[in-house]
């Protein structure tokens, strides 16, 4: 399964390790350790790579790596091939411990120290945080106190944190201070596995490298922007991180922000980190609030009932949600930009669990034309020009626009044009944590939002959701398998639109 345009490209890993808190967590288990595998199989990553893990369990390195192997069969891309893993495997370390043990950290030094030598990763070890974020104090300040956070010169030492980057503005400064305080701020790598998509990275090819959308993707054409990311799945068994979060936190303060930056940013003077990062930060610093919250935000937590046919619980029924919790499953939001590009054309976002099925995209939608020829035909219903991204599933890109009805009369219907990765290309496209862990690993760091990106981010959320929170009262609930609460309809239908049904 190697990609030949990688090699070709030369993106392959330089000696090094890869060091994995929360081993037993179901993003490990489910798409960091299949990641590693697939990069392995694809040729990009060099022989001398380890793999640590580093958790409570007693296991020894062996009982790691039967972990790592059932979880690689299980959830792995490409095909399992017996060669690749056997020399993946030879690099796979465990370390037994507690977060607050020392003792636990000089093994995991002694560890390192000995890959360095038996196996040649060179002093380069990538620390992956996939733990809950009120650890992460601890464990950069053990990695720090045991020397485990600072590299000799010509050697690397990173750190990759998993989103939820805090809980509002102020917890995310503080998370901040603790990581950049024991790691140099081009150390840190947070992870928005959105950005490793590759649709979400078309975004960027779409409108720049074509000359088509450029000169319309703006107000004085654009009518306004839905960005949507629908999950058919309730909390997943995840009760424990989602209760108290809710969508708007979970989702919107991350995906769905960098969503909206890429569509909306001027084209950046190159993809490098600090050129691509300059042009979102400028434009999440330019969205303006509504003025009145009430009328342009909306928030829902889905009820029990019948889904494709499927009776499921109703979010307070989950296992380990308090029947009493307020978080919300659903929420929508309206923002404008105040800029040039984009006064007067509004964001619309809006995310949730148990909705009508899975899918993400980005619509823009354009303003009508004035369609003075059709408007003796009486029916005005179409001309509602569109571009949709599709982020997932079947990743790709449609327009529409309106186009003859074949007959003797002019009659005009909207249609559309299609665009689908899996019809274009024959390669699969990668997991975006395959091309992040390899991004880590390369030292390059255009996909990871820093800090300030951050930031920016909670500033957008945070009134939304003080303002959710002073109601105190209960998210409206929606039935699942719809398409979340009436209030997100009456949101649009107030600026006299409608959602799409994606
Ligand atoms: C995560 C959220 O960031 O993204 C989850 O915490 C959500 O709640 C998940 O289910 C969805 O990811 P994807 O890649 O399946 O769209």
């Amino acid at each position: 399964m190697r990609d030949p345009r990688d090699r070709r490209l030369s993106r392959i890993a330089g000696p090094s390790s890869l060091v994995l808190f929360g081993v037993t967590g179901d993003l490990a288990r489910k798409k960091l350790m299949p990641a590693v595998y697939d990069l392995a199989n694809r040729g990009l990553l060099p022989p001398s790579f380890a793999l640590v893990g580093f958790a409570r369990r007693q296991w020894e390195n062996e009982d790691f790596a039967a972990e790592v192997l059932e979880s690689v069969k299980q959830h792995c891309r490409t095909p399992f091939d017996q060669r690749v893993w056997d020399q993946l495997s030879l690099g796979i370390r465990f370390v037994q411990g507690e977060f607050d043990d020392d003792e636990a950290f000089e093994r995991l030094k002694a560890t390192i120290e000995e890959l360095d030598r038996e196996r040649g990763t060179r002093g380069n070890h990538a620390f992956y945080l996939s733990i809950p974020p009120k650890a992460f104090e601890l464990v950069c300040t053990q990695l720090s106190k045991h020397g485990l956070a600072q590299a000799e010169p010509g050697t690397w030492r990173r750190v990759v944190i998993e989103k939820p980057f805090g809980h509002d503005l102020e917890s995310a400064r503080a998370l901040n201070d603790i990581v950049e305080s024991v790691f140099p701020p081009d150390s840190v790598f947070r992870i928005d596995h959105y950005l490793g998509k590759e649709t979400v990275q078309n975004i960027l090819a779409l409108r720049f490298a074509n000359q088509l959308f450029e000169p319309i993707w703006n107000a004085n054409y654009v009518d306004h922007v839905q960005i949507t990311m629908a999950e058919d799945i309730g909390t997943g068994g995840r009760a424990g991180y989602y209760d108290g979060v809710g969508a708007a936190r979970d989702v919107i303060q991350n995906h769905l922000l960098q969503l909206l930056a890429l569509t909306a940013m001027e084209e950046p003077i190159s993809f490098n980190a600090e050129d691509l990062r300059a042009e979102k930060e400028k434009v999440l610093a330019a969205v303006k609030l509504p003025d009145d919250l009430s009328t342009h935000s909306a928030r829902g937590q889905f009820s029990g009932g019948l889904q494709g046919g499927e009776e499921v619980l109703g979010y307070l029924e989950e296992e380990g949600i308090p029947a009493d919790s307020t978080t919300e499953t659903f929420a929508a939001i309206r923002v404008d930009i105040n800029t040039r590009r984009w006064a007067g054309a509004p964001f619309y976002l809006r995310t949730g669990k148990r909705l009508g099925r899975r899918v993400t995209e980005i619509a823009v939608v354009f303003k009508k034309a004035p369609n003075l020829l059709f408007r003796e035909n009486g029916d005005e219903d179409f001309g509602q020009n569109a571009v949709v991204i599709r982020v997932q599933p079947d990743e790709g890109a449609t327009i529409r626009f309106g186009s003859k009805v074949p007959g003797t009369q002019m009659e005009v219907r909207d249609v559309s044009m299609d665009f689908g990765y899996g019809h274009s290309f024959t390669e699969s496209s990668p997991e975006a944590y395959e091309r992040l862990i390899l991004d880590v690993l390369l030292g390059e760091p255009p996909l990871f939002p820093r800090h300030q990106e951050v930031e920016l981010s909670w500033k957008i959320l945070d009134p939304f959701e003080e303002y959710w929170a002073s109601l105190e009262e209960q998210p409206e609930p929606y039935a699942p398998g719809s398409w979340g609460p009436s209030s997100a309809d009456e949101l649009l239908a107030r600026d006299g639109r409608t959602w799409r049904r994606p």
